[in-house]
């Protein structure tokens, strides 16, 4: 793998997708969604009227949509057999049945490969759950963002109009319950990578402190 890449992992809620696209910015590399290509998967799933419930189904199905994701960190697109689903993919019916697609091995072979295809070329900041553990385990910069399940649940509520911060807090701990108990490439924190708690710090605080990192390690 040719150039830096910024692998960066956490739950949800902990700030990768600010701070990815941040450092990104700061550094002049494209940047990768990977939820966003699971989000548009289970869009999809969703639209083909796909039993969730049945592993098997979704399997079946995972190397049917075309998924095209953009790389520009001030405009991060993403593509479904040529139909735009960057507002869909946010919406409350995704992010519930999420992390049941995403647990799919056959779902996950296909998008890794996809992954690895779009980071192979380097100067790239990659966003996910799996991105130090198995998507780009060479990265040279690991980080491993986390902040309190109270702190993660007020700014997505912040986020999702209409929402409490008890209900995002109960959501959360649901979705993170299955992407780290999950069989295949579950949430973890890679050999090398640096934890930076961000519940108690800012912004720019925290993408600062990715750039220091990067200068260390680059
Ligand atoms: O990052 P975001 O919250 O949009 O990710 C949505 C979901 O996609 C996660 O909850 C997880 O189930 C799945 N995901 C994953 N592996 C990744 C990125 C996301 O399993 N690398």
């Amino acid at each position: 793998m040719t150039g830096l890449v910024v692998a960066m992992d956490g739950p949800s809620g902990s700030g990768k997708s600010s701070v990815s696209r941040g450092v990104a910015r700061a550094l002049g590399l494209r940047y990768l969604d990977t939820g966003a290509m699971y989000r548009a998967m289970t869009w999809w799933m969703l639209e083909q009227g796909v039993d969730l419930a049945d592993p098997a189904a979704i399997a079946a199905r995972a190397g049917e949509p075309q998924i095209v994701s953009g790389t520009d960190p001030d405009a991060p697109a993403i593509h479904v057999d040529g139909v735009d689903v960057a507002g869909p993919i946010r919406q409350s019916d995704v992010t519930g049945a999420v992390s049941v697609v995403a647990a799919v091995p056959e779902v996950r072979v296909r998008l890794v490969a996809l992954q690895r295809e779009i980071a192979g070329a380097g100067d790239i900041v990659i966003e996910g759950r799996d991105i130090g553990t198995v998507v780009c385990p060479e990265a040279a910069v690991k980080v491993y963002l986390t902040a309190s399940a109270e702190a993660r649940a007020r700014r997505r509520s912040a986020e999702v109009a209409g929402s409490t911060v008890e209900a995002q807090q109960a959501a959360m701990a649901k979705r993170d319950t299955l992407d780290s108990t999950r069989k295949t490439d579950p949430l973890s924190m890679a050999d090398g990578a640096v934890e930076l708690d961000t519940t108690a710090l800012g912004l720019e605080e925290v993408i600062a402190e990715v750039l220091r990192l990067v200068a260390e390690r680059r």
